[in-house]
């Protein structure tokens, strides 16, 4: 460990730290505009200037170097800070009392203070540029603009879209997007990292402008006019006495506005934040440093709040009366609730009824929902939507590595060589995770293999695109096994330690020659030995798949191939190695954990186990059924042949995700009775007899599992909205109306029980769990967790992995001379799903209004399409109408239809055909016929969409470009500027 000097006192340091940490670290106080942890330095603002052996330095661009002595106060270093700064103030107005900024974090104020600035040296120019307003979420004002670049090097390399860039060489430089254009016509996608890391009030929230300050909502002249007196008053008293004042007022702020820490409610990454709120008002959401994001967030994590204080959201119970709904109380609804399901259960036996729990729902609801099922009811009828996307990923690592979750962390992705994509739109489905890869291979030489139908943001980057045809990814992923094993390319002294079955399994390979393989899925030979080749060389490699694997009628296999590829080529058990199925909604992982599933009690402890049975039945009491109940997909079909009476569904818009949609629908008008509990009075609730008005995530405490197996804490940001309760206090009533006894009066005493019975989860507890803390399962009793699984070995018996052989089975769905094209479909980055929560947003909605078909320029031109064109896709299940795009991300005759749509919900088109071994339905494998209908309409992705942007890339901020301007002098009168020399 190197030990330096700062200011007299020995530090001792970690190798390659940055010296601005070790100041920081130590209770160093220097100012540091442009700094920011997660972004490392940027070295625009000069202001962190010390002295290093008689040379001042920048602290932030220093590595330490064991001797080092560090003066951060002598003359020449306070001199030159104070310099930097006031160029700095140069570009800014101070009006801190009438900014909606003044919140105790703003950069700039901060430094006036710590440098005790009373009068600028340098006076404030303004810019010739006016406020740009024109995205729906945020607005940049180039006159607080103080250039420090932190928004360029988020946008270019942590988030890594490329669209802001600062024209160093102009006479008034100023932020641009896309090179200059209006925020609302680039390709900015609001995902919100620029304005988190504004260190000042040039980028802010548009929910924070007139909000957040005691005197901001006041009218634009009266604020002017405040300003201006301000500014006039300055030269006489000096900044400590306009700085008191502010201060004063922020106090008053403190009071008003609260920050509570949550968990995105949207996609299975798992991002944290402090939401800040006033009274009801939703002020913005701040990521710090959540452990899985950090920083980052998507549109939706950062925006897409508006759902919660929507005036459709549901506060009284409701109960079917002939084709209508009347409000109820809770007492009524519940009693009904009782009434109904006791005497189905009287008349049909308890299997008669089904329960669906949420992945929206937290673990603890979760947890409730299979235990009503199970204790009150008396039925394994539980499930939840993992069937519909992440069964097959957990069959395919049960078989294989021996645990049903990602087998590292984001981190190790981050870290890998070389990432494998197949079947996941990782930029749009899980934005930030996408954001990790994303900058590992623009910074760090990572290299990337995509395969997937669409050309989407991450194929377009990758080194290698892979286009196979639809359903045909068991078939390359398994012959460039063979080539590898038949290379001497295979490890085999992990095999040897570490692998059973590989004899078996090799011989399972032998039809999947890289002929056959190209034969059937199109891919060139050549690019196939490429891959294999990629992989072989890498020291690390991480596979990362999803629904497009998944959704297809051999889900579970595919994804066992994947894992077995991993498996001989020794990518597990080490960091940056493993595979990655990626988690779908924000808690999917979490409901199946808890036992939401008709085969497993929480931690996937099996029903039909006697001993598992018996702890349960004890801490219940109560004997539980111990025969595999019916699945989602079961309970239809069961419903349709009249076995399943009643069915309580909670959160879920199953009438339209379903596959087959017609058919689901269908199934739920013959329902006897039927309860759906939501926030929104959802399509689904249009066929319940009775629906209970839940509580969204911000409104309730909790825990959610994310994609990594990362348990973290939900608060509660504000109270449900009078007249809904969260679902698990609901969960609660109903089982206490058919004769329960519980009492939980806090999710806390839940995650205590699931705890005792469940030796996943034996040390988790939500001390453990304290704001932004979280564990990783498995969770031992003395509260270790896994962030990376398999570090001593495999989750069997044995303790090693086991090659599963696999067969290729084509997909009962193919096109024909009547359905002739293919469907695919997926997520789309603005909403999530189909989009009942994001639609109630104004701005995404602005931004991408409806669903649409992505059509081929070559299918365009055969058919006479344009975008905009009016279509009819037929199926053989149903028919929707729908408007087309135009574009090249699809290729030939196959289509793409993200799932956003309530009222044209691709799921009238999709089948009931299913994975065999999880009845995951096959969403991807739909033929359906086009039909060009008369109408023209408009573009249905406006000219403010993203997708119409032109990024415009660079390595970051590209400071080097501002030290070239003739009238930059870096600040401090003996400045050795040794970075400026070492740039040019
Ligand atoms: S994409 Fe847009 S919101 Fe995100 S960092 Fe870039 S400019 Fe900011
Ligand atoms: S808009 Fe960008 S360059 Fe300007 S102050 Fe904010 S982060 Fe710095
Ligand atoms: S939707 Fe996913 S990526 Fe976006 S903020 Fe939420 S958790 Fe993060
Ligand atoms: S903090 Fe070091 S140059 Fe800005």
């Amino acid at each position: 460990m190197p030990t330096v000097t700062i200011d007299g006192a020995i530090h001792e340091t970690a190798a390659g730290e940055r010296l601005i940490d070790v100041i920081n670290r130590t209770g160093g106080k220097i100012p540091q505009v442009c700094y920011h942890p997660q972004l490392g330095p940027v070295q625009t603002c000069d202001t962190c200037m010390v002295d290093v052996d008689g040379r001042l330095v920048r602290a932030c661009a220093t590595t330490v170097a064991a001797g080092l002595t560090v003066q951060t106060r002598s003359a020449g270093a306070s001199a030159a800070q104070r310099e930097a700064f006031d160029r700095i103030l140069g570009n800014h107005v101070l009006y801190c009392t009438v900014c909606d900024n003044n919140n105790g974090n703003c950069t700039i104020h901060n430094t006036t203070k710590l440098l005790a600035v009373e009068h600028q040296t340098i006076p404030y120019k303004p810019k010739p540029y006016a406020v740009d307003d024109t995205n729906p979420f945020y607005r940049y004002d180039p006159q607080q603009c103080i250039l420090c670049g932190r928004c360029v090097e988020a946008c270019q390399n942590l988030e890594v879209n490329e669209t802001l860039s600062i024209n160093w060489e102009d006479p008034h430089p100023r932020v641009l997007w896309d090179g200059g254009a209006t925020i609302g016509e680039s390709s900015c996608v609001s995902c919100g990292h620029c304005v988190t890391v504004c260190p000042c009030n040039a980028l802010m929230e548009k929910s924070m402008l007139g909000h957040a300050g005691c005197f901001t909502g006041l009218s634009k002249p009266v604020l002017s006019g405040m300003i201006d007196v301000v500014k006039a008053i300055e030269p006489e008293t000096g900044y400590g006495t306009i700085m008191r004042v502010s201060e004063a007022e922020k106090a008053m702020r403190e009071s008003r506005i609260r920050r509570t820490k949550t968990v995105c409610t949207y996609c299975g990454v798992g991002c944290s934040f402090d939401v800040w709120t006033k009274d009801r008002h939703i002020l913005k959401v701040a990521p710090l440093d959540g452990p899985a994001n950090g920083i980052s967030t998507c549109i939706k994590g950062k925006f897409a709040w508006d759902h919660i204080n929507s005036g459709d959201r549901l506060t009284t119970p409701l109960i079917r009366e002939g084709d209508r709904f009347r409000d109820a109380t809770w007492e009524e609804a519940l009693s009904l609730v009782a009434r109904r399901l006791t005497d189905i259960k009287a008349t049909h036996g308890p299997d008669s009824i089904g329960v669906i729990a949420s992945s929206k729902c937290t673990n603890e609801e979760s947890y409730l929902t299979q235990k009503l099922a199970r204790a009150v009811i008396g039925t394994n009828n539980i499930d939840n939507c993992s069937r519909y996307c992440q069964s097959p990923a957990t069959v395919g690592l049960f078989r294989t590595v021996g645990y049903g979750g990602d087998s590292g962390s984001i981190s190790d992705i981050a870290q890998a060589d070389l990432v494998v994509i197949v079947g996941s739109n990782t930029a749009e489905s899980h934005p930030v995770l996408a954001t990790r890869v994303k900058r590992a291979h623009k910074l760090h030489g990572q290299k990337l293999i995509v395969s997937d139908l669409r050309e989407n943001e991450m194929a377009r980057r990758a080194d290698v695109f892979l286009h196979p045809r639809p359903g045909t990814d068991l078939i390359w992923l398994s012959a460039v096994s063979r080539y590898l094993i038949e290379n001497g390319l295979a490890k085999t002294d992990f095999i040897d330690r570490w692998v059973n079955g590989f004899e078996e399994y090799r011989k399972s390979l032998e039809p999947f020659t890289l002929a056959m393989a190209s034969e059937r899925s199109g891919l060139p030979v050549d690019t196939l030995k490429q891959v294999a080749h990629m992989i072989a060389d890498a020291e690390k490699v991480c596979i990362l798949w999803a629904m497009g694997v998944t959704q297809h009628s051999q889900g579970s296999d595919t994804s066992t191939a994947i894992s077995n590829l991993l498996l001989i080529t020794g990518n597990y058990m080490r960091p940056g190695t493993g595979a990655y199925p990626l988690r779908g909604h924000n808690n999917v992982q979490g409901a199946s954990d808890n036992g939401s599933m008709p085969n497993s009690l929480p931690g996937y402890q099996s029903v039909d186990d006697p001993d598992v049975r018996t702890r349960f039945e004890a801490a219940w009491g109560v004997p539980l059924p111990s025969s595999t109940g019916l699945d989602n997909h079961e309970m239809v079909e069961a419903i349709h042949q009249g076995k399943l009476k009643a069915l309580y569904l909670a959160g879920e818009e199953m009438s339209i995700v379903d596959s087959n949609a017609n058919y689901v629908s269908d199934a739920f008008a013959k329902l006897e009775f039927f309860i759906v509990q939501d926030i929104f009075f959802s399509a689904t609730c249009a066929y319940a007899d009775v629906v209970l008005p839940a509580a969204p995530s911000l409104e309730k405490e909790g825990t959610f599992t994310s994609t990594e197996r990362r348990i973290q804490r939900l608060y509660e940001v504000l109270e449900p909205l009078e007249g809904s309760r969260p679902d698990w206090r609901i969960i609660q009533d109903v089982a206490n109306h058919l004769g329960a006894d519980w009492h939980y009066q806090h999710p806390a005493e839940i995650m205590a029980e699931i705890a005792s019975l469940t030796p996943m989860f034996a040390g988790v507890s939500y001390e453990r769990l304290e704001g932004y803390q979280t564990l990783q399962w498995p969770v031992a009793a003395d509260g270790n967790d896994e962030p990376l699984l398999y570090t001593k070995e495999f989750a069997f018996p044995d303790g090693k992995a086991r090659l599963f052989p696999l067969q290729w089975v084509e997909a009962p769905e193919q096109p024909d001379a009547e359905f002739d094209l293919h469907l695919n479909n997926g997520r789309l980055l603005e909403h999530f799903h189909e989009g009942n929560l994001t639609y109630r947003t104004d701005g995404i909605r602005e931004k991408t209004p409806d669903t649409f078909l992505e059509v081929s320029p070559q299918l365009a031109r055969e058919r006479g399409i344009q975008s905009g064109t009016w279509v009819q896709l037929t199926s053989r299940y149903g028919k929707v109408r729908v408007r087309a795009v135009v574009t090249d991300r699809v290729h030939g005759k196959e289509l793409y239809m993200p799932m956003n749509s309530v009222e044209i919900p691709v799921n009238r088109l999709t089948s009931s055909h299913t994975d065999p071994v999880t009845h995951t339905p096959a969403y991807k494998d739909t033929s359906v016929r086009l039909t060009v209908l008369p109408d023209i309409g408009d573009d249905p992705l406006p000219r403010t969409n993203s997708r119409w942007g032109h990024p415009t890339p660079q390595r970051g901020v590209e400071v080097e470009r501002k030290w070239k301007r003739p009238d930059y002098r870096a600040p401090g009168s003996q400045l050795v500027q040794i970075q400026a020399r070492q740039a040019t």
